[in-house]
């Protein structure tokens, strides 16, 4: 019944879990079934949810939930935490995706659980099941703590100091960053990078929603600091082959392949072989902008 742990790095491998019946303590929640709702469709959705905490049983249960016109996935899971199964854990917070926070595995592919319809999906049982990149919490929920580690290692944006002139950014720059700050941290495209999923290279890959981060800075005209060293030897920035399948999963539509890690590995390249730039350097004197801590 028990299904192995230890898919990418220490993340769950979840495919192969059996089946786990619902504890009879948790189901149903107390007060009983909910009232029907409001637009019902009548039919029925069969979910598997992926159930276990790590050095316990893993596996899925299956619940049956009435479809309601509109249902996304995780309008689902709340029907079954509601009633059918109140133990069941996964974690959300505002239903508009805009949190990041209830990224999950719906029929293999990383979603949001709140953007994803029902009606949307192929008939037939869907399969709901933690990011697997990541260590296993509980049930739906992953560590991915992480990610904010590796925030850590990026100096944060640094302007020159105040000399009394105001700001003036072209509208092309304020539009390339903007592009960048509709990251909303949900580590979909994290978990689906296969560097991440095939490698243990946690401690020298900071991962596409990184690269993102780094790229926005490298891009901000006001920003003094160089941190293309950084990405290069720390961030692992060779080690993305431009797959595209970060920007594939990313629900803000970033384009993170064409928009961040290509001009980052170019920014990259100037920097260390471009002969021309750097024969430029070496006739005016100059050196190349401070490097980031
Ligand atoms: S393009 Fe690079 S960062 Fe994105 S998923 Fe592929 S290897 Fe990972
Ligand atoms: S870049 Fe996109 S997929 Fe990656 S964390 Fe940000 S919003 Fe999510
Ligand atoms: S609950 Fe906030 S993004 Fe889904």
């Amino acid at each position: 019944m028990a299904g192995p742990v230890g898919g990418g790095r220490g993340g769950p491998a979840v495919t192969g879990g059996g089946e786990i019946p619902v504890s009879p303590t948790a189901s149903p929640a107390a007060g009983g079934p909910s009232a029907p709702e409001s637009g019902m469709t009548g039919a029925t959705v069969t979910l598997r949810i992926f159930k276990g905490v790590p050095g316990g049983e893993l596996g899925y249960a299956t619940y049956e939930v009435p479809e309601v016109v509109g249902m996304v996935v995780l309008d689902a899971v709340h029907w079954v935490q509601r009633n059918l199964d109140t133990e069941l854990a996964c974690r959300w917070n505002c239903k508009a995706a805009k949190c990041g926070s209830c990224s999950a595995e719906v029929n293999g592919h990383p979603v949001l659980m709140c953007k994803t319809r029902i009606d949307t999906l192929r008939r037939g049982p869907i399969t709901v099941q933690p990011l697997r990149s990541f260590p296993l919490i509980k049930d739906l929920v992953t560590d991915v703590s992480r990610n904010y580690e590796i925030n850590k290692m990026i100096p944060p944006f640094t302007a020159a100091p105040d000399d009394g002139t105001p700001w003036r950014i072209a509208q092309m720059d304020v539009d390339r960053l903007y592009e960048h700050r509709r990251c909303i941290e949900c580590f979909l495209c994290q978990d689906v990078c296969h560097v991440n999923r095939g490698h243990d290279l946690s401690a020298r890959f900071f991962g596409p929603r990184f690269f993102v981060r780094v790229a926005s800075l490298e891009m901000h005209p006001k920003d003094v600091l160089d941190r293309r060293d950084l990405v290069r030897d720390l961030g692992g920035l060779g080690y993305c082959n431009i797959t595209k399948c970060c920007t594939d999963v990313c629900p803000e539509h970033i384009h993170i392949t064409d928009n961040s890690i290509i001009p980052l590995k170019e920014r990259v390249a100037d920097r260390h072989w471009d002969p021309v730039r750097w024969l430029g350097r070496k006739l005016r004197g100059t050196s190349p902008p401070p490097e980031a801590p």
